[in-house]
This record gives C-alpha cells, sequence and structure tokens, in this order.
C-alpha cells in the first residue's frame, strides 16, 4: 500500500518535469500579438500540434493558437523548443494562456496585452549581463513584475553565464529560474558575447524567438518609441563566423532607421540597444579598448561601422551592457560631447547613451578608471533601468539600485515635435582626447593577431602563385 503510494507520487512528479518548462513572452510581429516559446526536455507524449490556449478568464481558455516545434541538439543532448503566436488580442486586456500539446499542457500564466496606438505609458526594465549564479538583481526584478512596475524586459546580452553551460542546463536553470517574470511581460534579447556557444549561436537562436526573420536584429513599434537591437556580436566574433552578417546587419539598420525617421510624428523617439558599448570608462584591463568593441563603433576593413548610422538618423537614446556596471553618458558624438545648457538631453544635438550591465553576475563589482568628460554619471552598485515612455516629448529613464532600494539616477529626454540632431552645427561641443592606437602585444590566443597573420600568409601566396 505505502509502496503504491510512492509509485504514484513519483509518476506525478516525472510527468511534470517533462512538460512544458522555461515558458516566456515575446512581442509578435504584428500590433496585437503576443509570441509564447517553451521547451520540453522529453518528445511531447502526443502527435497534437504545439499550442496556446488562452482566454480573457483563467476559467475559459476558449481560444487557440498552433504553433511548431524544433529539435535542438547540442552535443548529443536535444531539447525541444516551441513557439506559438497569439494574434489579434483585445488591447489593454489581462489574458490568461497554457502552453503544450493535447494532454500534456501546462499550468495557467498570465499577462497584459498593450494598449493600441502610441498614446500610453510605457515603462521597460533594461539590464545587461544577468547570470543565474550571483544574479543579484533577480529577486528584485520579479517582486517589481510582480507589483507590476514595469510592462517589458529588455535584456541586452550576457544571459544566465551562459545558456549552454553543462551542455545547456545552466541555460534551463535559469530560464526557469525568471519564469514568473518573463512569462508575464515580453522578454526581449539581444545577443552578447557570452552567447556565442561555439555552435554560431545556437542556444540563443534556439531559446528565443524575436520578431522578424532573426534573433540577431529586430525592431518594433510600441507606445511613442521605435526600438531597434542589433548585435554587435557580428563584428566581436567575424574571425570565426565571417563578414557577412555584419553587412547584412547594417544594411538592414539604414532601411529600418530610414523608415523610422519617416515616422517621427506618429513615432518620435528611436531607442536603440545593443551589447558592447561605444564608450565606457571601466578600467578592467583594456575592455573599453579592445579590438573588437573599437571595430563596432568605427568598423574595421571594408566593415561599416555602427556609430555613423546612429548620428545619421539621430537615434535618441542607446542602452548598452557588457561592463558591468553602469555609467551614463553626455549626448555624444563621433567622440564629440554635448553637455550645454540646464538639460542637455532636451533637445539633444546627439544620441544620448547608458551602460546599464550591473544586474548581476560572477563577476565581482565592476571598477572605473579616470572619468571620461563624455560620463556623467557611474556606479557599480547592482540593479537596473527603467525607461519611462510618458508621450510623444518625454521619456524619462531611472537607474534603480537593488542595494539602497531607490533610484540613485535620473534624466527626462525631452523633445520638441519635430527637433532633429544636428551635431556638426554645434560649435560648443567638447573633442574626447583621441583613443591611442591599438598596440596591445600580439600572442598566439589573439584573434586579430591570428587573423592579420592568416591575412599576411594569404597576401604571400597569391604572390607566390602570380
Ligand atoms: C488600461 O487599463 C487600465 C485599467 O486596467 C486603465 O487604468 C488604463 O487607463 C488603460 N490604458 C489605456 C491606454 O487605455
Ligand atoms: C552564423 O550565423 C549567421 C546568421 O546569424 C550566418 O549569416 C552565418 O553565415 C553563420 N556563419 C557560419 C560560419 O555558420
Ligand atoms: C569621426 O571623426 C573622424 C575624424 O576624427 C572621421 O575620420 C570619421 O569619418 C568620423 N566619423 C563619422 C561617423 O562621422
Ligand atoms: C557570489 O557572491 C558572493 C558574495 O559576494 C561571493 O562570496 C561568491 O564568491 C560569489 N560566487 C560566485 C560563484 O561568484
Ligand atoms: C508628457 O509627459 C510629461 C511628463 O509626464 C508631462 O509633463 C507633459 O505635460 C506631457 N505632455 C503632454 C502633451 O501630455
Amino acid at each position: 500500500m505505502i509502496l503504491r503510494v510512492c509509485i504514484l507520487a513519483f509518476a506525478v512528479l516525472t510527468v511534470a518535469a517533462d512538460g512544458p518548462e522555461q515558458v516566456h513572452l515575446s512581442l509578435g510581429s504584428t500590433e496585437g500579438s503576443m509570441v509564447v516559446s517553451w521547451v520540453t526536455l522529453k518528445p511531447p507524449t502526443s502527435n497534437g500540434l504545439p499550442q496556446v490556449t488562452y482566454g480573457r478568464t483563467a476559467a475559459a481558455l476558449i481560444q487557440v493558437a498552433y504553433g511548431k516545434m524544433d529539435d535542438f541538439n547540442y552535443n548529443g543532448v536535444i531539447r525541444y523548443m516551441y513557439q506559438a503566436e497569439m494574434v489579434n488580442l483585445l488591447p489593454n486586456e489581462t489574458y490568461y494562456y497554457s502552453v503544450g500539446v493535447m494532454g500534456q499542457m501546462s499550468k495557467t500564466y498570465q499577462f497584459k496585452s498593450f494598449p493600441k496606438g502610441n498614446d500610453f505609458l510605457l515603462r521597460v526594465c533594461v539590464f545587461g549581463d544577468l547570470g543565474y549564479i550571483n544574479g543579484t538583481s533577480l529577486p528584485y526584478l520579479i517582486d517589481a513584475a510582480e507589483k507590476g512596475q514595469f510592462d517589458m524586459v529588455l535584456h541586452i546580452g550576457d544571459i544566465a553565464y551562459d545558456l549552454h553551460t553543462d551542455n545547456g542546463q545552466r541555460g534551463d536553470l535559469y530560464m526557469n529560474q525568471i519564469e514568473s517574470l518573463i512569462s508575464k511581460v515580453p522578454y526581449m534579447v539581444i545577443a552578447g558575447n557570452h552567447e556565442d556557444d561555439g555552435r554560431n549561436f545556437s542556444h540563443y537562436n534556439y531559446r528565443f524567438n524575436m520578431p522578424g526573420d532573426t534573433n540577431h536584429f529586430y525592431s518594433f513599434d510600441l507606445a511613442s518609441v521605435h526600438f531597434v537591437g542589433v548585435s554587435t556580436e557580428f563584428y566581436g566574433y567575424f574571425y570565426e563566423y565571417g563578414q557577412d552578417s555584419v553587412f547584412t546587419q547594417y544594411n538592414w539598420l539604414h532601411d529600418d532607421l530610414a523608415k523610422a525617421n519617416a515616422n517621427r510624428k506618429e513615432r518620435p523617439w528611436i531607442v536603440g540597444f545593443q551589447h558592447r558599448p561605444f564608450y565606457c570608462s571601466n578600467d578592467n584591463s583594456e575592455e573599453c579598448a579592445v579590438f573588437e568593441n573599437r571595430l563596432v563603433r568605427t568598423g574595421y576593413e571594408e566593415m561599416p561601422g555602427l556609430e555613423g548610422i546612429y548620428i545619421e538618423y539621430g537615434l535618441d537614446l542607446g542602452f548598452w551592457g557588457h561592463e558591468h556596471s553602469y555609467e551614463r553618458f553626455w549626448p555624444v558624438s563621433n567622440r564629440t560631447v554635448f553637455k550645454d545648457g540646464a538639460n542637455p538631453y532636451a533637445n539633444a544635438h546627439a544620441p544620448a547613451y547608458v551602460i546599464s550591465g550591473s544586474a548581476g553576475c560572477h563577476t565581482p563589482k565592476a571598477s572605473f578608471g579616470p572619468p571620461n568628460p563624455a560620463s556623467a554619471v557611474r556606479s557599480d552598485d547592482f540593479g537596473y533601468s527603467i525607461l519611462t515612455v510618458h508621450n510623444t516629448t518625454h521619456l524619462q529613464m531611472q537607474q534603480i539600485s537593488v542595494e539602497q532600494g531607490k533610484a540613485i539616477d535620473e534624466i527626462w529626454l525631452v523633445k520638441d515635435h519635430g527637433h532633429k540632431q544636428k551635431p556638426k552645427e554645434q560649435s560648443n561641443g567638447i573633442a574626447l582626447p583621441e583613443v591611442p592606437a591599438y598596440t596591445a602585444k600580439c600572442s598566439r590566443w589573439d584573434k586579430r593577431c591570428r587573423y592579420e597573420a592568416s591575412k599576411r600568409r594569404m597576401a604571400r601566396s597569391i604572390v607566390r602563385f602570380a
């Protein structure tokens, strides 16, 4: 008798462990749609299509959307990756949902759909560099989401440290740990250097479903903002994976920002996000100046850098991670800083940038080098940023320290309708000191050195055969 009870309990647990896990949301491809993604570690028990059932009360999940499943094999460990898209959601309503296959559905989750149009208050939580181990901000983030303090999360690279560690178990643990947050508000991500898993970012590609054709660069409109995320890792890993992606992304970005610029009347703000920064003043080795970071800003060989295009189209605000600290910059354009006036972020002359990489991970607090004239505020407190989109003329950006339990920095970006950045016409900019030429000694582990050496070998062999 006792034995039978034990077997029964065990059976129930096993089923639960094999069912849907790591449930999370991301914005769909059209207004009023939401994608839900999940994972199972065993193949589905029925032949039914993956599905999300949903509705406006928990008791009546009367709508259904069918999705798809991919097998993902990483070092012989197979994961089953699912996605389904809920479309035509009523605006500004609470929805309940459950995912799985017929006969093996998850528990019920809930989220709130976004209001329609461009005129509503939107609060976006932004951070980078959050680990499963020592993810200091995580309990605070979960608590803040529970209290409804933000509507969306932007995770700007370096996720879980790493998604692929222990053949992906680290990624599974992280995604389950953070599930209560990211099953409630869309979790929009961009790849950082830690997402390279030796297989061209395969964990990142399979685990997430960003709008558009790729997880690596995409954009979406929400409230009065055009959000645009790009990969700095196409630059950082061009040695391994080639330069093509840099060009594909660059051409796409040109098109995307041209369209966004033509639509400024409707959505006057353009907010970017990417992993590696253009500027920083940390003193961790040469991190701010290492070759693979520099070329993101300026380009290299035929590859165009990213700063020029942001200047050309007047990006209003850009978020960066990579450095494990918080640093806010004055409006800055090609190493010229504009900090004149009572609020340099009002009708600004150049893009403003924020490093928000202090969510917490395996490293201790990041330290800073000598202050940089472009740098307005620095903090190594653990925490995250909140971007509040008030309306077509006002954005508010706050840095929350989870150690102090309060905002430790705040700015208002203010813009009159029709204002355009004109950095070149401004005479009151301050030039940053020249970046010293890249002089780091070559070691045979240095990717740049190996690349340069292989180019020289190639050139020699061309000469030889000519
Ligand atoms: C959305 O719904 C809430 C109530 O849940 C209401 O207070 C708010 O005004 C609504 N927002 C819009 C833009 O309709
Ligand atoms: C890596 O993936 C990108 C797409 O994200 C693709 O364009 C590129 O060709 C791939 N490189 C290799 C070497 O597989
Ligand atoms: C930045 O300034 C340098 C000269 O200091 C110039 O060569 C380069 O073209 C400029 N880049 C952009 C994007 O304006
Ligand atoms: C996590 O943080 C604690 C407290 O700062 C520290 O003692 C510990 O070494 C850290 N663990 C790891 C794995 O970094
Ligand atoms: C936009 O939001 C700001 C901050 O809440 C407010 O001061 C301003 O009056 C708003 N503008 C409009 C047109 O509602």
